[in-house]
């Protein structure tokens, strides 16, 4: 943040991380922010301006995300202004995308932080981080992808009464992700249903301890306990039908010397950490899933260990 609250500004930019939830074990608990990023940039319109007519979206999503109220970005806007008690001026919106929609690499969480941070700009930052998180998390339905989009880093979210509560991270010394993003969608709402509504005691057993080891490695910078600290029973399993190449993926990113590997958020992108060989591994897993006739881009991603920056120009 580079200017005081309050103070006039032409336009103000904020740049949202992607992110990868679950990380595995860590079913709507853990997320982890990517460097790839979403911009939200808002400026102000004269009163007699019609801010619906004002909206680009460039990049990701450009041909099918709505303009106007119904857009994430807008709603999210609206929200704060509403928890804030106040009306939120007429502005002008631009977005600009580079995550990919519906892929698990955080896009909607990305337009909700993105909106919510420039809203509160707008207003002179009425609200908190901790009011900004809450009502993200109202919005997007789990903590695990608006938390590390906000903070930046790990994030580990957790239930605390009525609402979610979230510890932030700074990963120590982080491996990069290979991502394999392949070329369809798979909607969290969808990703969500194919989940039943009990599990095994083993089976929560074994995350829990897996997710807590996956918390320490980072923590510790003991990356060698990731490849079994990733394994997941709680969602992976359930959801495998509707990420074909899920499995394979993962296999082949192991063999070809990740770290780990796991299903980023409700997929379909397979995120592997990698220490070296990271243009191997991405090979690797994108024969994988070629073989099985699913094209797939592959990225390797640094840890993003800030959130959303706000920029005054
Ligand atoms: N924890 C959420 C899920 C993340 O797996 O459904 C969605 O990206």
């Amino acid at each position: 943040m580079n200017r005081e609250p309050g103070q006039p500004y032409e336009h103000i930019r904020v740049v949202v991380p992607a992110t990868a939830a679950n990380l595995g074990p860590g079913f709507d608990s853990l997320g982890l922010a990517l460097a790839l990023f979403n911009t939200v940039q808002v400026a102000a319109v004269g009163p007699d301006s019609c801010p619906d007519a004002v909206h680009t979206v460039e990049g990701e999503g450009a041909p099918t995300l709505p303009r106007g109220p119904d857009n994430l970005v807008r709603r999210s806007m609206a929200a704060v202004a509403a928890r804030a008690g106040v009306e939120l001026p007429a502005v002008a919106v631009r977005q600009v995308n580079a995550i990919p929609l519906a892929r698990g690499l955080g896009s909607s969480s990305a337009a909700i932080v993105g909106g919510c941070v420039a809203a509160n700009e707008v207003l002179g930052r009425p609200l908190s981080q901790d009011d900004l998180l809450a009502i993200a998390v109202e919005i997007e339905g789990h903590p695990d992808n608006v938390a590390p989009a906000l903070l930046g880093g790990l994030t580990v979210c957790y239930a605390a009464g009525e609402g979610a509560r979230c510890l932030r991270l700074e990963p120590l010394d982080p491996p990069r992700a290979v991502v394999a993003v392949p070329d369809y969608e798979v909607e969290t709402e969808k990703a969500r249903q194919a989940l039943p509504p009990s599990v095994p005691r083993r089976d929560a057993v074994l995350n829990v301890g897996r997710a807590a080891a996956l918390v320490g490695a980072f923590a510790t910078g003991r990356y060698d306990l990731l490849r079994a600290a990733m394994d997941d029973r709680l969602h992976q399993p359930y959801r495998a039908h509707l990420v074909p190449g899920m499995d394979e993926a993962i296999a082949a990113a192991l063999d070809a010397g990740a770290l780990g590997a796991c299903l980023s958020g409700s997929g379909p992108t397979v995120l592997a950490f990698a220490a070296a060989q990271e243009d191997a591994i991405a090979e690797a897993m994108k024969q994988a899933l070629a073989a099985l006739g699913v094209t797939a881009a592959t990225r390797v991603l640094d840890v993003c260990l800030q959130g959303a920056t706000v920029t005054y120009l």
